[in-house]
């Protein structure tokens, strides 16, 4: 299969490009699109054979349900029977934008997107690419990031053509994804509304707007055994190649931790890659240092964590050490993708 490359600079003047992706969808195929959040790869939602195609270009494992994506409110009613007062608050406020709500489904979503689940995960992306696109296709659309299953999610349209060039009809390029992690998943359906995964709307703004929310602790990694109220988090994810070792603490702790691993494997010959802050980047040298931005800059680490850890591969490390950071607003999302990403993880 080959696959178009449509560049969308200025989205006024490519409105045919996104016309001819959207009709690609309507009939069955596969294109993924820029979102605010990452690269998505999209499906017709309602067909459930080109849903299936969808996990078949990923390697996605069967039982991982899809995030369907609507343009407009309205447009929910074709995938979900019940929307409360609560969810109307959560779409009014943080939507279009990167909050997934999940909400009990219909019988016209298909059992591919769900995995057999009585409900359904939708959001509406805050991109107009991703708007236009779902507009022209007519259907709400199912997608989850487009990447190969257990890589890096992808911010860029080159991300997406290094994963799946072949497997997919088409990638919009519409420029990098800029907040750069997924959306915050959220479960209404019990009375204090639950994040089954920490994403790019914050718990301090949820709660701003429905009060307390919980976290869903019952699975923190892919090293737990428990079954998962959102099935994607048991999964070993975000990976590059080289094993992450992952260190939490304070900043001064972590430097001397962090200084003591690369000795050591360096003595071993390895090739060491450090994920760091802008404050500790200067004391590694003679290693592979990719910086985050400053330590307390949450915003600045999501939007560069994915590329960073692709870069890595390309920089052919065998091991990475990454510097943990506080895990407050956007901070929760980050630390939850390194921690998912990583192969240990070191509390000091
Ligand atoms: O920002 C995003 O959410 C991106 C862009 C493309 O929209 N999409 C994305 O999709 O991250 P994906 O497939 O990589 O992650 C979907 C997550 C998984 O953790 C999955 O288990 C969860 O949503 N999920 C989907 N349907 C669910 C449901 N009915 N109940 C609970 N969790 C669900
Ligand atoms: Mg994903």
């Amino acid at each position: 299969m080959q696959t178009i490359h449509w560049i969308i600079k200025d989205i006024t003047k490519k409105d045919h490009a996104i016309k001819e992706a959207g009709s690609v969808i309507a009939q069955g195929g596969l294109v993924a699109f820029p979102t605010e959040t990452v690269y998505g790869l999209g499906a017709n939602a309602l067909d459930g054979q080109a849903v299936k195609s969808i996990f078949q270009a990923k390697g996605r494992p069967a039982d991982n349900p899809l995030i369907v994506h609507v343009a407009t409110i309205e447009e929910i009613a074709k995938v979900s029977s019940k929307c409360t007062e609560t969810a109307h608050k959560i779409m009014q406020a943080f939507w279009p934008g990167p909050l997934t709500l999940v909400l009990p489904k219909t019988d016209s979503v298909p059992k591919e997107v769900t995995c057999g689940l009585d409900t359904v995960a939708v959001r509406m992306p805050n991109h107009p690419v991703a708007l236009k696109l779902i507009m022209e296709a007519g259907v709400p659309v199912a997608a989850p990031s487009a990447n190969l299953s257990g890589s890096p999610s992808p911010t860029t349209a080159q991300h997406v053509i290094d994963d799946l060039e072949g497997r997919i009809n088409g990638v919009l390029d519409g420029g990098p994804a800029n907040l750069g992690v997924e959306s915050t998943v959220l479960d209404i359906s019990n009375e204090i509304p639950i994040i089954l995964r920490p994403g790019g709307v914050t718990a301090e703004q949820l709660e701003e707007v429905i009060g307390p929310v919980r976290h869903y602790k019952g699975l923190e990694n892919h090293h737990s055994q428990i079954s998962p109220r959102s099935p994607g988090m048991k999964y070993k994810h975000y990976s590059p190649k080289a094993g992450i070792i992952l260190i939490e603490g304070q900043a001064e702790d972590i430097v001397l931790h962090t200084k003591e691993l690369i000795n050591r494997y360096q003595k071993e010959n390895k090739k060491v890659g450090v994920l760091s802050s802008e404050e500790s980047a200067h004391n590694y040298p003679g290693t592979e240092v990719l910086h985050y931005g400053k330590r307390n800059n949450p915003a600045s680490a999501a939007a560069v964590l994915y590329a960073a850890l692709r870069s890595f591969d390309l920089l052919g490390v065998d091991i990475i050490i990454a510097e943990g950071m506080p895990e407050t607003g956007l901070g929760k999302a980050v630390m939850d993708r390194l921690k998912r990403a990583a192969s240990s993880v070191v509390r000091l």
